[in-house]
């Protein structure tokens, strides 16, 4: 069973995707660490996001390590992540893997933009996960705080706005919900009950 779980920055989607995958026993991806491993390969090395060929050069040769680096959560990064995710052959390189990933015996929960229209659109479930941008500036300052990293609500929630907009008016995989996917506002639910709701749609739609 392959589970979709899309939405934008911060709305819970990440939280919600682990949670199924331990509730099924499946293996979870968490795509934008892909996009954002990118990002932080294109910034040490001093080069320039806007540049497609160039980003799609890190796309292919980036080290599974960066995967792990803490410095992918930065906001920095998340910022950098939006713009070279943009370019379809930035796209087109991280396709393969995800697809092997979702692909797997047993099935898989994936979670990013595009996993129920372009990466899975055969998946038995798919979840569209939203949530207020007040309650998502304030959960990820939360999490910055928590990281380390500097985070101030505003400057968070102007970063969040940028995102949001950059993921919803690209060309290529545009953020938007999948045909048949299952919308969950998490606004006012804490993550107990964001779970349930979201179990609760898995159950219905597979
Ligand atoms: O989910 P996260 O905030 O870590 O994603 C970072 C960035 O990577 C997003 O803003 C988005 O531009 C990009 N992304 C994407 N497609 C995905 C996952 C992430 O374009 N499947």
């Amino acid at each position: 069973m392959v589970i979709a779980v899309d939405g934008p920055a911060a709305s819970g989607k990440g939280t919600i995707a682990k949670a199924l995958a331990s509730h099924y026993g499946l293996p979870h991806l968490d795509t934008g660490a892909l996009y954002r491993a990118v990002a932080l390969s294109i910034i040490r090395a001093g080069d320039d996001p806007a540049d497609a060929e160039g980003a799609a050069r890190h796309a292919r040769m980036f080290g599974d390590d960066l995967l792990h680096d803490p410095d992918i959560r930065s906001r920095r990064t998340g910022a950098v992540a939006s713009v070279v995710s943009a370019h379809g052959r930035v796209r087109d390189t991280l396709l393969a893997r995800q697809r092997a990933f979702a692909a797997q015996p047993g099935g898989a929960v994936l979670d990013g933009r595009d996993i129920g229209t372009v990466i899975a659109p055969d998946a038995a479930a798919k979840l569209f996960v939203t949530a207020g941008i007040d309650e998502r500036a304030r959960r990820r300052t939360a999490e910055l705080a928590a990281r380390g990293h500097d985070a101030e609500l505003e400057a968070v929630k102007t970063d969040l706005i940028a995102r949001d907009e950059r993921d919803r008016d690209r060309d290529v995989a545009p953020l938007r919900p999948a045909p048949g996917a299952t919308i969950l506002d998490t606004t006012a639910l804490g993550i107990e009950d964001a779970v349930a709701a979201a179990i609760e749609a898995v159950e219905a739609a597979r």
